[in-house]
């Protein structure tokens, strides 16, 4: 059988794309990275991606005349690759609605909050902020509406006396990862089904997200 196809967008330094191949090499994920794509030639991703001899391709957004100009190149570039998901690692830029769509039912993305609480940027100052006693990840399939697909995963970790954003967002980077992880194997098993709304897991519909314990298993999976 085919190896399943991802495709990774990602703008930063590129720690969950090294979770998914890490996973891809011990055996825990079935799937092939197909391309890494980015709006940021020198981020971390991309020189990971290229150290590890996968397909790159990274293009400024200001060699473009506008975004969607920009998102028709580059999601160009991840259609050849005849991806069988795209996934948002840390992609920093708003995605055209058109791009999206070109995409529907095949893209998702891992926003570093407990969903539908604080989309957009600075979620960890936020949860600070508000007083939050837990914080979180999520994972959810990308809508043209910024991190408001539905909803596939989660994973939980209290707040700290004396957290501060970095240190809240470094404690929770290791549970994203795992997180991450263990949705797009749900997928590449053909478990989860994002293809349509709404999503299914092993046939049934996805009532609510499934939560990551503290083994790093997606509990009701
Ligand atoms: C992660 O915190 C992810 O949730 C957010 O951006 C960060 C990307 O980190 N969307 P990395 O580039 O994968 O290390």
């Amino acid at each position: 059988m085919q190896r399943f196809r991802i495709a990774v967008l990602a703008s930063g330094r590129g720690s969950n794309l090294r979770a998914l191949l890490d996973a891809i090499a011990d055996g825990s994920l079935a799937a092939t990275i197909v391309g890494v794509f980015s709006d940021k030639p020198t981020c971390g991703a991309i020189a990971l991606a290229r150290d590890a001899g996968l397909p790159a391709v990274a293009l400024r957004p200001r060699d473009y005349a506008d975004r969607d100009d920009h998102d028709e190149a580059l999601f160009s570039a991840v259609a050849d690759v005849q991806p069988d998901l795209i996934v948002c690692a840390g992609y920093l830029r708003i995605i055209s609605a058109a791009s999206v769509r070109r995409f529907e039912g095949r893209m998702l993305n891992i926003h570093p909050s407990l969903l539908p609480k604080y989309p957009g940027l600075d979620t960890h100052a936020r949860a600070l902020a508000a007083g939050d006693a837990e914080h979180g990840a999520s994972v959810h399939v990308v809508v043209p509406e910024l991190d408001a697909g539905p909803l596939l995963s989660q994973v939980r970790i209290p707040v700290e006396a004396g957290d501060d954003a970095a240190a809240l967002a470094a404690r929770l980077l290791p549970h994203e990862h795992a997180l991450l992880r263990a949705t797009v194997s749900l997928l590449a098993a053909g478990r989860l089904d994002i293809r349509n709304t709404p999503v299914t897991l092993d046939g049934r519909p996805l009532s609510a997200p499934l939560q990551l314990d503290r083994s790093h298993r997606l509990t009701g999976a």
